[in-house]
């Protein structure tokens, strides 16, 4: 976000614990815009079905924040700043998810037969600021 409305701003990646209530029934996940997750929703997508070996993502985003979260089953996302630091996170809990700003560089992998990493993000799709090239996302950060 750009000013201190709603929750905490965000700079970098970091865990979300989301409000989870739990009943006899069972439980229920509540994600709201700019309560629970920093941002206003304007997209939401999952992935599903992808192998164990497959690494996903690979990219950067100019613009798109994203909120990761393993609806069900685990995987893995590594994110680097591409000033050297790098950092990995396990998503294997249905009300854990993953804050990712824009300008880093994300790779999702480990992806449990049963995964279903769904992604939540406040950009539409734009194909042109997405950046696939690790090399030119290092251009682009250190300037
Ligand atoms: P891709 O970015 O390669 O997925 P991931 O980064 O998760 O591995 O997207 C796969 C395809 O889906 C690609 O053709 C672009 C398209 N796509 C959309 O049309 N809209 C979207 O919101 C997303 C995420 C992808």
């Amino acid at each position: 976000m750009d000013d201190n409305r709603g929750m905490n701003v965000h700079k970098g990646a970091q865990m979300l614990e989301l409000t989870e209530k739990g009943d006899e029934r069972g439980h229920l996940v509540i994600i709201e815009g700019e309560e629970d997750i920093p941002f206003k929703i304007a997209r939401i997508f999952y992935i599903y079905g992808s192998d164990s070996e497959v690494i996903r993502g690979n990219h950067a985003n100019r613009k798109s924040q994203f909120v990761l979260i393993n609806v069900a089953g685990s995987s893995k996302v590594k994110v680097k700043d591409g000033k050297g630091n790098e950092t990995i996170y396990a998503l294997n809990r249905p009300h854990t998810g993953i804050y990712l700003p824009k300008m880093i560089w994300k790779e999702m992998y480990e992806f449990s037969p049963d995964s279903v990493l769904l992604c939540i993000s406040d950009q539409h799709y734009d194909a042109e600021e997405y950046i696939r090239d690790y090399d030119e996302f290092l251009k682009i950060v250190n300037g």
